[in-house]
């Protein structure tokens, strides 16, 4: 176990020392260097950091996304105990629709734009659930029951007029509305954890705050795990129970989101949010901290931060801190802060 575990809570998803290098024509991209996360049964989980820290990363590498010039290097990721790097092509293909669903900021990828979005919310369902033979074996029965079944899930996401609705093809509805059906997808499948990575950034504000709320809904209702991918603080503070910061490919923090915004540790975190004048005015991260976001194919040694921290000491340029608790349920990625709080838990 890595210390990130070392808990009592149910651990649903256990990625230990992950690494990912793109192997490009300017050179080795480090994309992920030793990424320790664990995320808990029934929570939702932020991840945040600036453009290219490696948010997107992390999540595809756990549904085995990664596509050349990328590749896994190095880790474990567990699901519920099994790793998923380890998993064959066809069982990854399974875990990926009937266990964790991912929401990405374009539905359109995924709608097929030439089927019903009935159809295809159907698809989902027929794939993932069991349904009793006698409805199986009979065709007219079989529809009607996906019919209900996906009309139910329309109301669930809140999408008006589910039964008219059920005829119509993506290119007909809003970015909003797409957006559910593709929650509404998640749903038919039926997943443990719902992964959404800057789902609701391209869509309004009012709009997101709905999508947001019922993805928050189906966390307490259903008792889904949700890790939502965002660069938005705002976001975070509204909807995550804890949070992960990541800065360059490296975890700098990660504790309750409570803790997190009030009494933060790394001093990544803590410039990050000294910068944000208003907590509950969402704030992109993009120009919160002076200097630049490292360059991945000749990272800084050690703690990637090293270059633009106020705290930096010899040790931090030439050995990687680990992820190290503490205090209760806070982990700091931070030869200094270790120290300071030695002892603490
Ligand atoms: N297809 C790719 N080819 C080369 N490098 C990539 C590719 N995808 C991601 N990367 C690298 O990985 C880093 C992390 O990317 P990503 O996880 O998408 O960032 P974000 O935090 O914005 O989601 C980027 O800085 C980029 O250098
Ligand atoms: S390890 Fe060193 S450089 Fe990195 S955040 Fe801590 S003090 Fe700053
Ligand atoms: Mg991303």
């Amino acid at each position: 176990m890595t210390e990130a575990t070392a808990n009592t809570q149910d651990v649903i998803l256990d990625i230990k020392n992950l690494k990912v290098n793109f192997y490009t024509y300017e050179g080795v991209v480090k994309a992920l260097d030793g990424i320790d996360l664990s995320i808990y049964k029934g929570e939702s989980f932020g991840l945040v950091g600036e453009t290219g820290c490696g948010k997107s990363v992390t999540v595809r590498s756990v549904m085995r996304l990664i596509e050349e010039p990328g590749k896994i290097v190095e880790g474990e990721i567990f699901y519920k105990g099994n790793d998923v790097l380890k998993l064959k092509e066809k069982e990854i293909r399974k875990l990926r629709g009937a266990k964790m669903t991912m929401i990405f900021q374009d539905p359109m990828t995924f709608l097929n734009p030439v089927i019903q979005i009935g159809e295809q919310v159907s698809e989902m369902f027929l794939i993932h659930q069991k349904i009793q033979k006698d409805i199986l074996d009979n065709k007219k029965k079989l529809s009607k029951y996906l019919k209900e079944k996906v009309v139910e899930i329309f109301d669930l996401v809140k999408l008006p007029d589910a039964a008219e609705l059920f005829k119509r093809y993506p290119h007909e509805l809003s970015g909003g509305m797409r957006q559910r059906v593709l929650i509404a997808m998640s749903i038919a499948a039926d997943p443990d954890i719902i992964i959404a990575d800057e789902a609701t950034t391209a869509l309004d504000v009012t709009i997101q705050a709905q999508i947001l709320n019922l993805l928050n809904k189906l966390k307490k209702d259903l008792g889904r795990t949700l890790i939502f991918v965002t660069h938005n603080l705002g976001i975070v503070a509204e909807m995550c129970d804890r949070v992960a910061v990541l800065y360059g490919g490296q975890i700098a923090e990660v504790a309750e989101t409570k803790a997190l915004f009030v009494d933060p540790i790394h001093p990544y975190t803590q410039g990050l949010l000294r910068s944000i004048p208003l907590l509950h005015k969402p704030k992109d991260l993009l120009d919160s901290i002076d200097g630049v976001v490292p360059n991945l194919v000749n990272p800084p040694s050690g703690c990637r931060f090293h270059p633009r921290c106020p705290l930096k000491e010899d040790i931090c340029a030439q050995e990687r801190p680990k992820l190290v608790k503490v205090l209760p349920e806070h982990w700091v990625h931070c030869h200094v802060k270790q120290r300071e709080y030695e002892g603490k838990v």
